[in-house]
Protein backbone atom coordinates (compact mmCIF):
# COMPACT_ATOMS: atom_id res chain seq x y z
CA UNK A 1 0.00 0.00 0.00
CA UNK A 2 2.27 2.26 1.08
CA UNK A 3 4.23 2.85 -2.43
CA UNK A 4 0.82 4.05 -3.92
CA UNK A 5 1.47 7.60 -4.61
CA UNK A 6 -1.84 9.72 -4.20
CA UNK A 7 -0.08 13.07 -5.81
CA UNK A 8 -0.19 12.13 -9.10
CA UNK A 9 1.64 13.98 -11.75
CA UNK A 10 -1.27 13.96 -13.88
CA UNK A 11 -3.31 15.71 -11.32
CA UNK A 12 -1.19 18.09 -10.64
CA UNK A 13 -0.35 19.05 -14.08
CA UNK A 14 -4.40 19.30 -14.62
CA UNK A 15 -4.66 21.55 -11.22
CA UNK A 16 -1.48 24.40 -12.32
CA UNK A 17 -3.19 24.24 -16.28
CA UNK A 18 -6.60 24.89 -14.78
CA UNK A 19 -5.09 27.93 -12.34
CA UNK A 20 -2.98 28.88 -15.25
CA UNK A 21 -6.47 29.24 -17.71
CA UNK A 22 -8.04 30.94 -14.78
CA UNK A 23 -5.28 33.28 -14.22
CA UNK A 24 -5.09 34.34 -18.10
CA UNK A 25 -8.98 34.70 -18.25
CA UNK A 26 -9.03 37.22 -15.78
CA UNK A 27 -9.70 40.89 -16.89
CA UNK A 28 -9.28 42.98 -13.83
CA UNK A 29 -7.68 42.71 -10.72
CA UNK A 30 -11.41 41.40 -8.96
CA UNK A 31 -11.24 38.61 -11.20
CA UNK A 32 -8.12 37.89 -10.47
CA UNK A 33 -8.09 37.70 -6.68
CA UNK A 34 -11.14 35.63 -7.42
CA UNK A 35 -9.86 33.02 -9.57
CA UNK A 36 -6.85 33.40 -7.30
CA UNK A 37 -8.72 32.30 -4.65
CA UNK A 38 -10.60 29.37 -6.49
CA UNK A 39 -7.06 28.54 -7.43
CA UNK A 40 -4.60 28.64 -4.49
CA UNK A 41 -6.67 28.75 -1.71
CA UNK A 42 -7.90 26.66 1.32
CA UNK A 43 -10.30 25.08 -0.80
CA UNK A 44 -8.24 24.94 -4.19
CA UNK A 45 -7.33 21.43 -6.00
CA UNK A 46 -3.73 22.41 -5.29
CA UNK A 47 -4.21 23.20 -1.62
CA UNK A 48 -6.29 19.67 -1.72
CA UNK A 49 -3.31 17.92 -3.35
CA UNK A 50 -1.09 19.16 -0.92
CA UNK A 51 -2.72 17.78 1.81
CA UNK A 52 -2.11 14.46 0.43
CA UNK A 53 1.08 15.25 1.52
CA UNK A 54 1.23 13.04 4.59
CA UNK A 55 -0.10 9.70 2.43
CA UNK A 56 2.88 9.92 0.37
CA UNK A 57 5.27 7.21 0.96
CA UNK A 58 8.67 8.20 2.36
CA UNK A 59 10.92 7.35 -0.75
CA UNK A 60 8.52 9.48 -2.72
CA UNK A 61 8.32 12.62 -0.59
CA UNK A 62 10.96 14.31 -1.74
CA UNK A 63 10.10 14.00 -5.60
CA UNK A 64 6.56 14.52 -4.86
CA UNK A 65 7.27 17.60 -2.48
CA UNK A 66 9.45 19.14 -5.42
CA UNK A 67 6.52 18.23 -8.08
CA UNK A 68 4.22 20.42 -5.40
CA UNK A 69 6.85 23.00 -4.93
CA UNK A 70 7.26 23.90 -8.84
CA UNK A 71 3.28 23.75 -9.49
CA UNK A 72 2.78 26.28 -6.54
CA UNK A 73 5.55 28.40 -7.56
CA UNK A 74 4.47 28.17 -11.08
CA UNK A 75 0.93 29.32 -10.26
CA UNK A 76 1.98 32.13 -7.76
CA UNK A 77 4.50 34.11 -10.00
CA UNK A 78 1.85 33.68 -13.12
CA UNK A 79 -1.10 35.20 -10.69
CA UNK A 80 1.65 37.71 -9.50
CA UNK A 81 2.88 38.46 -12.87
CA UNK A 82 -0.84 39.19 -14.35
CA UNK A 83 -1.60 41.09 -11.39
CA UNK A 84 1.12 43.45 -12.19
CA UNK A 85 0.06 43.80 -15.80
CA UNK A 86 -3.79 44.67 -14.83
CA UNK A 87 -2.77 46.91 -11.98
CA UNK A 88 -0.76 49.16 -14.43
CA UNK A 89 -3.79 48.92 -17.20
CA UNK A 90 -6.13 50.23 -14.43
CA UNK A 91 -4.12 52.36 -13.20
CA UNK A 92 -3.30 54.00 -16.41
CA UNK A 93 -7.17 53.62 -17.29
CA UNK A 94 -7.95 55.73 -14.62
CA UNK A 95 -5.56 58.35 -15.07
CA UNK A 96 -6.75 58.86 -18.91
CA UNK A 97 -10.45 58.97 -17.10
CA UNK A 98 -9.44 61.36 -14.85
CA UNK A 99 -7.37 64.20 -17.45
CA UNK A 100 -7.60 67.53 -16.82
CA UNK A 101 -7.19 69.89 -19.96
CA UNK A 102 -5.35 72.78 -17.98
CA UNK A 103 -5.61 74.72 -21.30
CA UNK A 104 -9.25 74.88 -20.86
CA UNK A 105 -10.71 78.39 -19.95
CA UNK A 106 -13.08 78.31 -17.52
CA UNK A 107 -17.04 78.77 -18.41
CA UNK A 108 -17.70 82.33 -18.15
CA UNK A 109 -20.98 83.38 -17.73
CA UNK A 110 -21.87 87.37 -18.19
CA UNK A 111 -24.17 88.67 -15.95
CA UNK A 112 -24.65 91.66 -18.12
CA UNK A 113 -23.24 95.06 -19.16
CA UNK A 114 -23.23 98.14 -18.20
CA UNK A 115 -25.29 100.41 -19.84
CA UNK A 116 -23.40 102.93 -22.28
CA UNK A 117 -24.89 105.95 -21.14
CA UNK A 118 -23.97 105.42 -17.58
CA UNK A 119 -20.44 104.82 -18.90
CA UNK A 120 -20.27 108.00 -21.15
CA UNK A 121 -21.65 110.09 -17.90
CA UNK A 122 -18.79 108.59 -16.22
CA UNK A 123 -16.53 109.48 -18.67
CA UNK A 124 -17.86 113.00 -19.18
CA UNK A 125 -17.67 113.42 -15.30
CA UNK A 126 -13.63 112.43 -15.24
CA UNK A 127 -12.51 114.88 -17.65
CA UNK A 128 -14.51 117.54 -15.18
CA UNK A 129 -12.72 115.74 -12.07
CA UNK A 130 -9.21 116.12 -13.99
CA UNK A 131 -9.83 119.81 -14.24
CA UNK A 132 -10.92 120.03 -10.07
CA UNK A 133 -14.58 120.13 -10.83
CA UNK A 134 -16.72 118.67 -8.87
CA UNK A 135 -20.00 115.92 -9.62
CA UNK A 136 -23.21 117.02 -7.88
CA UNK A 137 -26.67 115.24 -8.49
CA UNK A 138 -30.51 116.94 -7.82
CA UNK A 139 -33.45 115.03 -7.44
CA UNK A 140 -35.21 114.10 -10.53
CA UNK A 141 -38.76 114.94 -9.19
CA UNK A 142 -38.00 118.26 -8.84
CA UNK A 143 -40.02 121.67 -7.53
CA UNK A 144 -41.00 123.84 -10.07
CA UNK A 145 -39.41 127.08 -8.48
CA UNK A 146 -35.84 125.20 -9.03
CA UNK A 147 -36.90 123.92 -12.60
CA UNK A 148 -38.50 127.56 -13.81
CA UNK A 149 -38.49 130.74 -11.80
CA UNK A 150 -35.38 130.14 -10.05
CA UNK A 151 -34.02 130.17 -14.02
CA UNK A 152 -35.80 133.45 -14.71
CA UNK A 153 -38.59 131.41 -16.97
CA UNK A 154 -41.59 133.70 -17.10
CA UNK A 155 -45.27 131.98 -15.14
CA UNK A 156 -46.57 131.90 -19.31
CA UNK A 157 -43.17 130.54 -20.80
CA UNK A 158 -43.69 127.68 -22.81
CA UNK A 159 -41.95 124.94 -21.50
CA UNK A 160 -43.70 124.90 -18.61
CA UNK A 161 -46.73 124.21 -20.46
CA UNK A 162 -48.18 120.48 -19.80
CA UNK A 163 -48.02 119.92 -23.16
CA UNK A 164 -44.01 119.87 -22.53
CA UNK A 165 -43.88 119.01 -18.91
CA UNK A 166 -44.91 116.30 -16.46
CA UNK A 167 -46.05 117.56 -13.50
CA UNK A 168 -46.97 115.48 -10.20
CA UNK A 169 -50.27 115.38 -8.79
CA UNK A 170 -51.48 117.39 -7.01
CA UNK A 171 -50.79 119.93 -9.09
CA UNK A 172 -50.80 122.67 -6.40
CA UNK A 173 -47.47 120.57 -4.38
CA UNK A 174 -45.85 122.57 -7.78
CA UNK A 175 -43.85 119.39 -8.37
CA UNK A 176 -42.57 118.12 -11.46
CA UNK A 177 -40.34 115.77 -13.72
CA UNK A 178 -37.51 118.28 -14.13
CA UNK A 179 -37.22 119.05 -17.67
CA UNK A 180 -33.52 119.60 -17.94
CA UNK A 181 -30.11 119.42 -15.20
CA UNK A 182 -30.27 123.36 -14.72
CA UNK A 183 -32.15 123.06 -11.41
CA UNK A 184 -28.67 121.73 -9.72
CA UNK A 185 -27.29 125.22 -11.00
CA UNK A 186 -29.53 126.89 -8.39
CA UNK A 187 -29.05 124.20 -5.91
CA UNK A 188 -25.41 124.09 -6.38
CA UNK A 189 -25.66 128.43 -5.80
CA UNK A 190 -27.69 127.86 -2.46
CA UNK A 191 -25.52 124.70 -0.97
CA UNK A 192 -21.90 125.60 -2.06
CA UNK A 193 -19.48 127.59 -1.07
CA UNK A 194 -17.50 129.92 -3.55
CA UNK A 195 -15.59 129.56 -6.11
CA UNK A 196 -17.95 126.53 -7.49
CA UNK A 197 -17.00 124.39 -10.18
CA UNK A 198 -19.94 121.75 -10.86
CA UNK A 199 -20.80 119.32 -12.97
CA UNK A 200 -24.16 117.27 -12.87
CA UNK A 201 -24.85 114.41 -14.77
CA UNK A 202 -28.49 112.94 -14.48
CA UNK A 203 -32.02 112.02 -16.08
CA UNK A 204 -34.50 114.18 -17.25
CA UNK A 205 -38.17 114.35 -18.61
CA UNK A 206 -39.96 115.56 -21.29
CA UNK A 207 -43.44 114.74 -23.03
CA UNK A 208 -42.00 113.38 -26.26
CA UNK A 209 -42.77 110.80 -27.73
CA UNK A 210 -40.45 107.59 -28.15
CA UNK A 211 -39.26 107.79 -31.42
CA UNK A 212 -35.71 107.60 -33.62
CA UNK A 213 -34.47 110.78 -32.15
CA UNK A 214 -36.32 111.47 -29.08
CA UNK A 215 -36.89 109.59 -26.00
CA UNK A 216 -39.53 110.93 -22.88
CA UNK A 217 -36.81 109.74 -20.48
CA UNK A 218 -32.98 110.92 -21.15
CA UNK A 219 -30.16 112.51 -19.64
CA UNK A 220 -28.09 115.41 -19.61
CA UNK A 221 -24.65 116.83 -18.22
CA UNK A 222 -24.95 120.22 -16.76
CA UNK A 223 -21.43 122.43 -15.63
CA UNK A 224 -21.94 125.69 -13.97
CA UNK A 225 -19.06 127.86 -12.51
CA UNK A 226 -18.87 130.41 -10.54
CA UNK A 227 -15.87 132.49 -9.93
CA UNK A 228 -14.19 136.08 -9.75
CA UNK A 229 -13.44 137.38 -13.32
CA UNK A 230 -15.00 134.44 -15.21
CA UNK A 231 -15.87 135.33 -19.17
CA UNK A 232 -16.90 133.79 -22.10
CA UNK A 233 -13.04 133.08 -23.09
CA UNK A 234 -13.43 130.55 -20.20
CA UNK A 235 -16.66 128.82 -21.15
CA UNK A 236 -15.44 128.20 -24.50
CA UNK A 237 -11.88 127.04 -23.30
CA UNK A 238 -13.17 124.79 -21.07
CA UNK A 239 -15.85 123.71 -23.67
CA UNK A 240 -13.15 123.48 -26.12
CA UNK A 241 -11.04 120.95 -23.63
CA UNK A 242 -14.04 118.97 -23.48
CA UNK A 243 -14.57 118.49 -26.79
CA UNK A 244 -10.99 117.40 -27.40
CA UNK A 245 -11.19 115.03 -24.54
CA UNK A 246 -14.38 113.66 -26.11
CA UNK A 247 -13.57 113.53 -29.95
CA UNK A 248 -10.29 113.96 -30.65
CA UNK A 249 -7.81 116.72 -30.53
CA UNK A 250 -8.79 118.26 -33.93
CA UNK A 251 -12.20 118.56 -32.21
CA UNK A 252 -13.22 122.12 -31.89
CA UNK A 253 -16.36 124.03 -30.70
CA UNK A 254 -18.64 127.05 -32.17
CA UNK A 255 -20.69 129.53 -30.40
CA UNK A 256 -24.10 130.60 -32.38
CA UNK A 257 -25.61 133.35 -30.33
CA UNK A 258 -29.28 131.72 -28.63
CA UNK A 259 -31.47 132.76 -25.56
CA UNK A 260 -32.28 130.66 -22.64
CA UNK A 261 -34.27 132.30 -19.56
CA UNK A 262 -30.84 131.73 -16.97
CA UNK A 263 -27.83 132.83 -19.12
CA UNK A 264 -26.39 136.38 -20.93
CA UNK A 265 -25.12 136.09 -23.29
CA UNK A 266 -26.58 132.75 -24.25
CA UNK A 267 -25.24 130.32 -26.83
CA UNK A 268 -26.09 127.29 -28.88
CA UNK A 269 -23.14 125.12 -29.38
CA UNK A 270 -21.68 123.37 -32.13
CA UNK A 271 -18.62 120.92 -32.07
CA UNK A 272 -16.54 120.20 -35.03
CA UNK A 273 -16.65 116.84 -35.18
CA UNK A 274 -14.02 114.88 -37.08
CA UNK A 275 -15.05 111.40 -37.19
CA UNK A 276 -19.00 112.50 -38.50
CA UNK A 277 -20.07 109.30 -40.53
CA UNK A 278 -19.74 110.75 -43.85
CA UNK A 279 -17.13 113.29 -42.82
CA UNK A 280 -16.54 116.21 -40.69
CA UNK A 281 -19.31 118.78 -39.99
CA UNK A 282 -20.12 120.87 -37.13
CA UNK A 283 -23.21 119.26 -35.16
CA UNK A 284 -25.37 121.09 -32.29
CA UNK A 285 -24.41 119.82 -28.94
CA UNK A 286 -25.90 121.76 -26.36
CA UNK A 287 -26.45 125.06 -24.88
CA UNK A 288 -24.42 127.53 -22.79
CA UNK A 289 -23.66 130.98 -21.88
CA UNK A 290 -22.78 133.43 -18.83
CA UNK A 291 -25.03 133.12 -15.70
CA UNK A 292 -27.75 135.43 -15.95
CA UNK A 293 -26.84 138.04 -13.42
CA UNK A 294 -30.35 138.24 -12.10
CA UNK A 295 -29.89 134.64 -11.38
CA UNK A 296 -26.71 135.52 -9.05
CA UNK A 297 -29.33 138.17 -7.59
CA UNK A 298 -31.58 135.80 -6.85
CA UNK A 299 -29.46 133.43 -4.40
CA UNK A 300 -28.10 136.57 -2.86
CA UNK A 301 -24.64 137.12 -4.77
CA UNK A 302 -23.26 140.54 -6.31
CA UNK A 303 -22.94 140.37 -10.09
CA UNK A 304 -19.98 142.51 -10.02
CA UNK A 305 -18.08 140.47 -7.51
CA UNK A 306 -19.06 137.53 -8.72
CA UNK A 307 -19.66 135.95 -12.81
CA UNK A 308 -20.78 132.65 -13.77
CA UNK A 309 -20.66 130.35 -16.96
CA UNK A 310 -22.80 127.55 -17.53
CA UNK A 311 -23.31 124.64 -20.05
CA UNK A 312 -25.70 121.61 -20.66
CA UNK A 313 -25.69 118.67 -23.10
CA UNK A 314 -27.77 115.69 -24.00
CA UNK A 315 -26.05 112.42 -23.26
CA UNK A 316 -28.24 110.29 -25.77
CA UNK A 317 -27.33 112.63 -28.40
CA UNK A 318 -23.67 112.83 -27.56
CA UNK A 319 -23.75 108.54 -28.05
CA UNK A 320 -25.18 108.92 -30.71
CA UNK A 321 -23.26 111.00 -32.82
CA UNK A 322 -19.88 109.62 -31.28
CA UNK A 323 -20.67 106.63 -31.81
CA UNK A 324 -22.95 106.23 -34.99
CA UNK A 325 -25.83 104.88 -33.42
CA UNK A 326 -28.98 105.63 -35.78
CA UNK A 327 -31.65 104.53 -33.43
CA UNK A 328 -32.41 106.07 -30.08
CA UNK A 329 -34.04 103.33 -29.02
CA UNK A 330 -31.67 100.90 -28.92
CA UNK A 331 -30.29 102.62 -25.89
CA UNK A 332 -33.42 102.39 -24.12
CA UNK A 333 -34.03 98.91 -24.88
CA UNK A 334 -32.00 97.45 -22.21
CA UNK A 335 -30.60 94.45 -24.98
CA UNK A 336 -27.93 93.19 -23.30
CA UNK A 337 -25.82 92.49 -26.97
CA UNK A 338 -26.19 96.44 -27.58
CA UNK A 339 -24.91 97.63 -24.14
CA UNK A 340 -21.91 94.20 -24.06
CA UNK A 341 -20.52 96.50 -27.56
CA UNK A 342 -19.63 99.38 -25.72
CA UNK A 343 -17.32 97.59 -23.32
CA UNK A 344 -18.27 97.00 -20.19
CA UNK A 345 -19.75 93.33 -19.63
CA UNK A 346 -19.76 92.31 -16.17
N1 LIG B 1 -30.92 123.54 -19.81
C1 LIG B 1 -30.76 123.90 -21.22
C2 LIG B 1 -31.56 122.91 -22.06
O1 LIG B 1 -31.98 121.90 -21.56
C3 LIG B 1 -29.33 123.86 -21.67
C4 LIG B 1 -28.46 124.89 -21.00
C5 LIG B 1 -27.76 124.57 -19.86
C6 LIG B 1 -28.33 126.15 -21.53
C7 LIG B 1 -26.93 125.51 -19.27
C8 LIG B 1 -27.53 127.12 -20.94
C9 LIG B 1 -26.83 126.79 -19.80
O2 LIG B 1 -31.78 123.15 -23.22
Amino acid sequence: MSDVNPISQETVQEAVALALAACEAAQNLSELKAAKTQHTGEQSALAKLNSLMREVPKELKAETGKLMGQARGRVESAYAQREAVLAKQEAEARLRAETVDVTATAPRRAVGARHPLAQLMEEISDIFIAMGWEVAEGPELEHEWYNFDALGFDPDHPARAEADTFYVSPTDAHLLLRTHTSPVQVRALLDRELPLYVVAPGRVYRTDELDATHTPVFHQIEGIAIDRGLTMAHLKGTLEHFARRMFGEEARIRLRPNFFPFTEPSAEMDVWFPNARGGARWIEWGGCGMVDPNELLAVGLDPNEYQGFAFGMGIERTLQFRNNINDMRDMVEGDVRFNAQFGGLI
